[in-house]
């Protein structure tokens, strides 16, 4: 029996935590496998905030660079950028031309920055099309994102509902797929570890940049066994492992401290290596032969589609 496909894309967007691993890549490596799998680097999108071509450049070679070090195999995934295959924009045209932009106008994130009384762009307001591209040429099955995408997985259904039922069966209706039981890995300030709080350990840190966000964790003077220091550790080891560690550093936040830059840095540097030697011509390299294979299918998706809605004369 055919394998499901699933499809995920990524967002160029700067240097991954150990939150980012344990709360979405750890289950993807989990589960891409399993499926016949698409991984795409999500390039147009990212143009929407992205206007440096240097940075642009970068930050897609590091995404991928970082899913390769991480483990993501590229001979059991088809991984590539969405610049490569333009009939992703082609079909977000053609979906631009059905849709109501009642529906649009709903979409969290161009609401998000209207509502702020920011400038929103056109590629804004209808990222949403696009992103439904990405997933819909494929024949998708299931996309695994984090809750905040929900809306644009709904988004997707609705458009390939609208082209099936105005130009006939053309597109599977995808499914997303949220992990429920996700714990929130908590920042070194015990809040959620985020980007955007500046309370990250990165996942490839060196083991100067661990050092100096552990010690810097914020830790209560009041208890025993400093508990922002022991929620991160429990990444890492079990309760039952970390127990006697904990008990033998009562009251001595620095050895406990100690014990985990230990462990993460014993986590952390395999794979710090892996992508040290990950050069950009292997990320070119399969970022190519991977937009080869997705050209092949998307391109065979858009002849279908073009037939259908009549602007096909030739084939
Ligand atoms: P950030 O909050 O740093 O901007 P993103 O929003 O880019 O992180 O998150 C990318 C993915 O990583 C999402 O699927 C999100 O659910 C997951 N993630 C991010 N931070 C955490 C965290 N602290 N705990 C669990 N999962 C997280
Ligand atoms: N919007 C997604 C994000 O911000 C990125 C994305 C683009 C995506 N196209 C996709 C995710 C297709 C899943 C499937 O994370």
């Amino acid at each position: 029996m055919a394998r499901k496909r699933l499809f995920t894309g990524l967002q160029p967007s700067g240097t991954l935590h150990i939150g980012n691993y344990f709360g979405a890549l750890k289950l993807f490596l989990d589960l891409y496998e399993d499926y016949e799998s698409f991984l795409c680097a999500v390039d147009y999108h990212a143009l929407t905030t992205v206007r440096d071509p240097k940075l642009m450049h970068e930050n897609t070679i590091d995404i991928v660079r970082d899913y390769l070090a991480v483990g993501v195999d590229p001979r059991k995934a088809v991984i590539f950028k969405q610049s490569d295959v333009s009939e992703h924009t082609e079909l977000s045209w053609i979906f631009n031309a059905i849709i109501p932009m009642s529906l649009l106008e709903l979409g969290h994130a161009y609401k998000d920055t209207a509502g702020k009384g920011k400038e929103a762009t056109v590629g804004l307001f209808t990222y949403p099309t696009l992103m439904a591209a990405d997933i819909v040429l494929y024949d998708t099955d299931v996309v695994p994102v984090g809750e905040d995408q929900r809306q644009h997985i709904e988004y997707a259904r609705e458009i390939a509902h609208k082209f099936n039922t105005t130009f006939g069966e053309t597109f599977k209706e995808p499914k997303e797929m949220i992990q429920k039981d996700v714990a929130v890995v908590p920042g070194t300030d015990g809040r959620k570890m985020s980007k955007s709080y500046g309370n990250t350990i990165p996942l490839f840190a060196t083991k100067d940049e661990i050092t100096k966000a552990v010690m810097a964790i914020i830790t209560d003077s009041g208890g025993e066994s400093p508990s922002n220091v022991y929620n991160i550790h429990l990444l890492f080891k079990s309760r039952e492992e970390l127990a006697p560690v904990y008990t033998a550093n009562k009251g001595n936040y620095k050895a406990s401290k100690e014990a985990l830059i230990a462990d993460i840095e014993a986590f952390v540097a395999p794979i710090r290596e892996r992508r040290a030697n990950i050069s950009d011509e292997t990320v070119i390299r399969v970022l190519k032969e991977g937009s080869e294979k997705a050209r092949e299918l998307a391109s065979a998706k858009m002849k279908d589609v073009r037939q259908k809605i009549g602007v096909s004369f030739n084939d």
